[in-house]
């Protein structure tokens, strides 16, 4: 069978050739087809620099207002999967909900998974696009014990979204420029990261053909976990439970240092990032500015910075490389935003569904092939079935 090399985590094995997105883990650099970051963040919209990480390149004004429109035309979701939303308790974590809804999307749209054409695979990428930030305002919406609201039509993409989100009933949805902002900012952050854990699932899912949204779903299976886009989860509640405790950082990171310990110091380290996360210097400003024009104090910003100003003067973190990375401050811009923190990796996986489309359309494209790794045997050697009663 010839040699195999196991390479745990993939930490040294590259998947695939990719155009979409640059990152230097050693210098903090991040580029979306070229454009960096930082110029993104604070020039461009999202539905830009989805249109931009899925085609490559940024749309001039006729081909965005085609893309939104296609989108818009797009915005139903069945009535029918309003049964299956109502078919979860209230307690249900909304990342398993949306996993679920997103894959229950085919079975009401069948054709998403022909992408015979390129005409039907940019179909199927409107359709999602459109749909996707109705099932994060439903599942939001259940949570909060809210009624289902549909978008509006004369708002922006995002702006649409946070009316989904958060338009009261009996009551006009008043437009938040600061909020709609913020949103706008964290959605670019989070739209693509190359071959992070759930991009590479998008891909090796759809590498054996499967359609987009159940490539998508599984995608969001894998953001889930704490070690991924769950972090932003557990940082907030890391955060919480050291004020809970009287704000004793010094503590927590003895804890985070202990090798007997399980608790790590969430929001810290980076698989690629041996250096600042360009994303939480960005983020991290974000949330002064968000909390500040909000006029809100949160005690929890102080203990955050506290935490991060310990960390970089402390030896385990200065020479493991431990920087903080992209969600050590979203959170607290998701709290400010009134977004409850059960929501927080739901909010990941809105901003990530452009990067994650991207990424399967490169390798349908080049016709890339399943995605199938080997394996080191260590198991036991051939022996002989015992029948039961000898056993
Ligand atoms: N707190 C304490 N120690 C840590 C931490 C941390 N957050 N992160 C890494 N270390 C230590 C780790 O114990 C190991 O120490 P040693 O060499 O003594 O055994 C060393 O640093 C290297 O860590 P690793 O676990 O081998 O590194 P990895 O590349 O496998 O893991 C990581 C990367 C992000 C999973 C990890 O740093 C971590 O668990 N961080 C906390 C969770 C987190 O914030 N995740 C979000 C990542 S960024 C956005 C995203 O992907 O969603």
């Amino acid at each position: 069978t010839g040699m195999v090399t196991i390479d745990p985590g993939y930490k040294n094995t590259g998947s695939c050739e990719s155009a979409v997105t640059f990152l230097d883990g050693e210098k903090g650099i991040l580029r979306y087809r070229g454009y960096s970051i930082e110029e993104l963040a604070e020039k461009a919209d999202f539905l830009e620099v989805a249109y931009l990480l899925i085609f490559g390149e940024l749309p001039n004004k006729a081909q965005l207002q085609k893309f939104h429109n296609d989108i818009k035309e797009e915005s139903q979701v069945d009535e029918e999967m309003k049964k299956i939303l109502d078919g979860f308790p209230k307690s249900a974590h909304p990342m398993g909900v949306l996993s679920s809804l997103t894959s229950a999307l085919v079975a009401f749209n069948p054709t998403s998974v022909d992408v015979s054409s390129e005409t039907a695979m940019y179909n199927s990428i409107v359709r999602i696009l459109a749909k996707f930030p109705v099932l994060v305002a439903w599942t939001l919406r259940k949570k909060k014990g809210l009624p289902l609201d549909y978008g509006d039509d004369s708002l922006g993409y995002v702006e649409n979204i946070h009316k989904m989100m958060f338009k009261r009933p009996n009551q006009e949805y008043k437009k938040d420029p600061i909020a709609i902002d913020a949103l706008d900012k964290l959605l670019i952050l989070h739209a693509d990261h190359e071959q992070n854990c759930s991009t590479s699932t998008v891909r090796i899912v759809g590498s054996s053909h499967a359609g987009l949204f159940a490539s998508l779903s599984a995608g969001i299976s894998a953001l889930w976990g704490p070690l991924h886009g769950g972090a932003n989860q557990a940082v907030l509640e890391m955060l919480e439970a050291i004020e809970a405790d009287g704000g004793d950082t010094k503590k927590y990171m003895a804890k985070a240092k202990d090798k007997d310990d399980p608790f790590r110091l969430m929001g810290f380290g980076h698989r690629v990032y041996k250096n600042f996360d360009p994303r939480a210097k960005i983020i991290k400003k974000a949330a002064d500015d968000v909390l500040g024009n909000l006029g809100i104090q949160d005690p929890i910003l102080d203990i955050a910075k506290g935490l991060e100003k310990e960390a970089l003067e402390d030896s385990y973190f200065v020479d493991r490389k431990l920087y903080p990375n992209v969600d050590f401050y979203s959170g607290i811009i998701y709290r400010a935003l009134g977004i409850p923190t059960e929501m927080f990796t739901v909010m990941f996986a809105l901003g990530r569904l452009p990067g994650w489309i991207a990424q399967w359309r490169e390798m349908r494209l080049r016709k890339e092939p399943i995605g199938r790794p080997r394996q080191v045997y260590i198991g036991e050697n051939l022996r002989s079935f015992v029948p039961l009663e000898k056993r």
